[in-house]
């Protein structure tokens, strides 16, 4: 049932969230000229207008139905880059050791890659692990074995304060402490003392410009998160992981808890950042017909294996395994 009076739960500053936990740990961007300081200039942008640039605009076209369409006559980028490996996960088991219980493999040799800027859908049954694999790609779970890479760099070899700015991660739930929308937007610039985010009239721009990027009003900065609707909290919550200039964001069946109206909303902003930005998603859920609207490649997740990987049309259409089709038709 659609829940229209929902309201987010607000945390107390300082209570340790995973999201806070995954946002708390956020370390000074070094790179200056990388793909996230694009996307930083883009959310910073004063007027909050059509950002000044389009990174791969002439790569990726999709029509209302988000289907990626053939490169456009002003291609600018080189062809390989959409399909170069942003997140590689190998040999990947995770073996949970709940207090009392004997331990249980959650994950097991979960293999597969991820294409630069794309949206890489994350499918599967209730259960059959498709957050504990998106914990493990940010640690907020230690895998038992196995690696993820990012650029080809084991993330275990990189301070966790780097790696969770460059992989955010939007949960199901967004968890908001207590404060107003300009503090829970500036949170991971804040703690490494960015100068924009703490001198107040440029902190103003920037969280105007990042609340702008997902569909909000500016004048929402100053209202505390308590008033939010759930579909704004969730876009606030959007606001705050690109705060962080990450490259890859991790996205926890992020609309799940929104009524459609606002479901759609966060989709279509979701859906901007892939066409505007070459961030990569990582997006898990439920429900196919998202999956249809807003994926470029998926994969299908069962028991902890990975059954089937692909471009999301072709594996929804005409999928390779048995298992896949019994999957699409609500059978498992
Ligand atoms: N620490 C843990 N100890 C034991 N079992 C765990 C632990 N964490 C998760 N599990 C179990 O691992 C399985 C996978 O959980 P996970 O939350 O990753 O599934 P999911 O695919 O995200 O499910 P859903 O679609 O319902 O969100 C579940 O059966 C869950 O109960
Ligand atoms: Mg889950």
């Amino acid at each position: 049932m659609v829940d229209l009076n929902h309201r987010p739960p607000a945390c107390k500053a300082g209570a340790l969230t995973p999201e806070l936990i995954a946002l708390g740990n956020a370390a000074p961007h070094r790179r200056g000229h990388g793909s996230g300081h694009r996307l930083y200039k883009a959310l910073a942008s004063p007027t909050g207008a059509s950002p000044p640039y389009r990174v791969y605009a002439g790569l990726r076209s999709r029509d209302a139905t988000g289907t990626v369409g053939q490169p456009s006559q002003q291609s600018a980028a080189p062809a390989q880059a959409v399909s170069d490996t942003k997140v590689g996960v190998v040999r990947l088991t995770y073996v949970a050791a709940r207090k009392g219980e004997p331990p249980r493999t959650i994950l097991s040799e979960v293999t597969f890659s991820v294409p630069q800027a794309r949206i890489f859908t994350v499918l599967g049954p209730s259960g059959s692990g498709k957050s504990t694999l998106l914990r493990c790609i940010n640690r907020l779970l230690e895998p038992t074995s196995g690696s993820v890479l990012l650029d080809g760099q084991p993330v275990s070899g990189l301070p966790v304060q780097e790696l969770r700015r460059r992989v955010g991660m939007v949960f199901q739930t967004p968890a908001l402490f207590d404060g107003t929308v300009l503090d829970n937007v500036l949170y991971g610039p804040r703690l490494r003392k960015e100068a924009a985010a703490v001198e107040p009239a440029s902190a103003r721009e920037l969280a105007c410009g990042l609340l702008h990027r997902v569909g909000l009003p500016e004048d929402l900065s100053d209202k505390s998160v308590a008033e939010l609707s759930g579909g704004e909290a969730q876009r606030v919550s959007l606001a705050r992981a690109l705060a962080n200039r990450p490259e890859v964001l991790l996205l926890d069946e992020p609309t799940a808890s929104l009524d459609p109206s606002a479901s759609m909303r966060v989709e279509r902003h979701l859906l901007q950042l892939a066409d505007e930005t070459d961030l990569t998603f990582i997006f898990v859920t439920h429900n196919l017909e998202q999956a249809r609207r807003i994926g470029d490649e998926a994969l299908l997740l069962m028991d902890g294996r990975v059954v089937e990987q692909g471009p999301l049309r072709e594996l929804m259409s005409d999928p390779e395994k048995e298992t896949t089709r019994l999957f699409l038709e609500g059978k498992l």
